[in-house]
């Protein structure tokens, strides 16, 4: 087999970036090594910032996005007594879009199959290899059992946090920065209306908890826990007690219903630099993972793949190869950005059981909550900063 760009893992960095380079004329193959039924059912992100909204729908894949998907203008921060918005049209100009990352994964692999690029869903044994040559390649072994080989020009590792990508970039040296959080989060999602028409983001003393939402008539809330802890200790009654609590507020109440689905995530900031080794490009977790308080993982997938893509059609187009060489620096100053703002996030929400932490956190939620100018620093970074393209 051969093709211009083999593509390792078929999340929404690697569907994408074969979406944007079949719209630019350029040939690839995306390998998975699940099935597409797992694929489409793995629960994970729901925020949409402006840019990566723009890029589905220039893709031509924001047709349902745009119809099922809900503009938001806003979030709320609270801490005992205050739930204040913070608008974000008024504060910076942008909204962000409520989206299931499952959706944004069904619609990119429904386009792909409809006569798009091949897609190898149940691969094994997936290796990238003479990544420093001009013609690169992927073993692996196929759905059917039978060894094959994609001859490339260039390959993309877009295979998640515990893909094969990553350890092949830092063989030729690199470095990696990490921090662990200690707390977890447990998310639900239930079968009820939204209690609110913004998501809650709510400090308190018992931990953080969020409010968001899938659609009109599914929530995703989630709560501070510890990183041990064991899912089955939490029934549902104490789960929607402990929500209850936490988002408290007079003359507000929590509506509850069915939960279809609980789980423990854990919290943790990493990134890997380089992002590219000579034909072997990293993009979104396979590179850097940012702790979901900022919303931020699914959103920096699009962004590096938004970049490659260009770096790779002038590469393979017009054989220049300055966007390729640059676009590990460009896209890890991105991730930087989005590194310090999930950790800014997160630092200010997460209780850590120090009286002292826990003042200065409500200290600087009062100041976001108060000053125009704290509040538009957070609008900007949420909504997402412009894309260079
Ligand atoms: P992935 O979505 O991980 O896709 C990588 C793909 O590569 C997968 O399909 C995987 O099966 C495949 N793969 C792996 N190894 C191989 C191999 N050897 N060969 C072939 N294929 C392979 N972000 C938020 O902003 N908000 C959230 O609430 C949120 N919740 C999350 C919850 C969980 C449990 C996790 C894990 C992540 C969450 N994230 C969240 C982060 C967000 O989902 C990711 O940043 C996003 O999925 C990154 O997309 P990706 O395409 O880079 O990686
Ligand atoms: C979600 O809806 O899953 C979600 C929303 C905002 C976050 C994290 C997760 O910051």
């Amino acid at each position: 087999m051969r093709t211009q760009v083999g593509i390792i893992g078929a999340g929404p960095a690697g569907l994408l970036l074969s979406r944007l380079l079949a719209l630019q004329g350029i040939d690839s193959v995306v390998l998975e090594n699940r099935s597409r039924a797992y694929v489409e059912a793995r629960i994970r992100a729901g925020i949409l910032e402006q840019h990566t909204v723009d890029t589905l729908t220039e893709a031509g894949v924001g047709d349902r996005l745009r119809r099922e998907g809900l503009e938001h203008h806003g979030i709320y921060l609270q801490y005992p007594g205050t739930r204040h918005k913070l608008d974000f049209p008024a504060l910076c100009g942008r909204t962000v879009w409520v989206y299931g990352q499952t959706e944004v994964t069904k619609d990119l692999i429904t386009t792909q199959l409809a006569g798009g690029p091949p897609l190898l869903f149940e691969v094994s044994d997936v290796i990238p290899e003479d990544v420093d040559t001009d013609s690169p390649r992927i073993r692996f072994t196929d759905a059917d059992g039978n060894a094959q080989v994609l001859e490339c020009d260039a390959i993309a590792g877009t295979d998640g946090f515990h893909g094969v990508s990553r350890p092949v970039v830092q063989q030729a040296g690199g470095r990696v920065w990490e921090r662990t959080y200690p707390y977890a989060w447990l998310g639900i999602l239930a079968d009820v209306a939204p209690s609110t028409d913004e998501l809650i983001y709510a400090w308190h003393p018992d931990g953080f908890a969020l409010h968001s939402m899938r659609s009109p008539s599914v929530s995703r809330l989630y709560l501070q826990v510890s990183p041990g802890e064991q899912i089955e200790d939490w029934s549902d009654d104490r789960i929607w007690d402990n929500l209850a609590t936490r988002f408290a507020l007079d003359g507000w109440e929590l509506c509850t219903g069915t939960v279809t689905d609980k789980s423990v995530l854990p919290m943790r900031s990493f990134v890997s630099a380089p992002m590219r080794r000579g034909r072997l490009f990293l993009a979104g977790d396979a590179a850097h993972i940012v702790p979901p308080t900022g919303a931020k993982g699914l959103n920096l997938a699009v962004a590096d793949v938004t970049l490659l893509a260009a770096a790779l059609v002038r590469l393979l187009r017009e054989q220049r190869s300055d966007l390729v060489d640059s676009y590990s620096d460009r896209a890890l100053a991105r991730v930087w950005r989005c590194t310090h703002f999930s950790w800014f996030m997160t630092s200010m929400l997460h209780t850590s059981g120090d009286a002292f932490d826990a003042e200065l956190q409500l200290s600087q939620l009062r100041r976001v909550c108060s000053s125009e100018a704290a509040a538009r620093e957070l609008a900007e970074n949420y909504t997402g900063l412009p894309l260079d393209v």
